[in-house]
């Protein structure tokens, strides 16, 4: 792999690390302590093991450095030109059901701008990486987005509603509505690992309301640089850590796009 950034390399091994005991808590999923943060949402004892260590190997190169979690919120708030991000379990439904669908999701911003980015799936061992100007890996080899041409022979995915979310109704009719046209929707349950099939041409676009920056953070730049593109939508101006995406292959976004209007 030809990534070479000294923060690519800390993530990547903050990753593995934190995968072995994330490996291990998929395999006792019965004896996981589960708490609820609001409807539909849970927390495992997994999620916090994870997100602990990722925290602390992060700190140990850099204990200056700005962290954004899901889990326990921001570290090093003062530090606005270095931003780690990070999503312990992307996809902790998933996890929590024993379905091998889910991902470590690290993100590296400097200055505001996403330099680099890890998603590591430790079940079935595949670590999309990548850095900005540099390319995106899945595992050795290099990846880039579908060739696909036309919005209706796309391969689709999204996710939500959330449960509590306030905008149900519109969701579905834009579900209802992009399934028309395309050729088929999948609702796989990990934000990060969706980005990240769009990424390695498995999906040809991703849209999603509702979602938090540390869900696609590492997914956004890894899309990038394998030739997608990525749009944020009716932004929130009073909460810039919540995003609705619309991420694409490049070719079929604004027929997407207009789907979504
Ligand atoms: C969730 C997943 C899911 C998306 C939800 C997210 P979590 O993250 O990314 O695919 O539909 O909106 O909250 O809670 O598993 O980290
Ligand atoms: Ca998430
Ligand atoms: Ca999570």
């Amino acid at each position: 792999m030809r990534l070479e950034s000294p923060q690519i390399n800390l993530i990547i091994k903050a990753c593995l690390k934190a995968s072995r005991s994330l490996i291990r808590d998929f395999g006792e999923i019965e004896n996981l302590q589960v708490s609820k943060k609001g409807p539909g949402d849970f927390v495992t004892s997994a999620d916090k093991r994870t997100e602990k260590i990722l925290i602390e190997e992060l700190l140990k190169a850099h204990p200056e450095f700005g962290i954004i979690t899901e889990e326990r919120g921001i570290i090093n708030e003062s530090n606005t030109r270095n931003k780690w991000i990070i999503d312990p379990i992307d996809g902790t439904m998933n996890f929590m059901n024993g379905i091998p669908q889910f991902a470590i999701s690290v993100g590296y911003e400097e200055e505001n701008e996403l330099k680099c980015g890890v998603i590591f799936n430790p079940i079935m061992n595949e670590m999309f990486c990548a850095e900005k100007g540099n390319g995106a890996y899945l595992n050795n080899s290099r990846i880039r987005v579908s060739n696909k041409k036309k919005l209706k022979d796309s391969l689709i995915v999204t996710g939500g509603p959330k449960a509590a979310s306030k905008i149900k109704e519109k969701i579905f009719s834009e579900y209802i509505n992009v399934s028309k046209n395309v050729s088929n929707v999948r609702k796989f349950g990990s934000a990060a690992l969706d980005l990240a099939y769009v990424a390695c041409g498995r999906f040809d676009g991703y849209w999603q309301r509702e979602l938090s920056y540390w869900d696609i953070a590492a997914g956004v730049i890894i899309l990038k640089e394998a030739g997608g593109f990525v749009e944020f939508f009716e932004d929130d101006n009073s909460n810039p850590l919540k995003r609705n995406i619309l991420a694409t292959n490049s070719n079929i976004h604004e027929e997407l796009k207009e789907l979504l209007k």
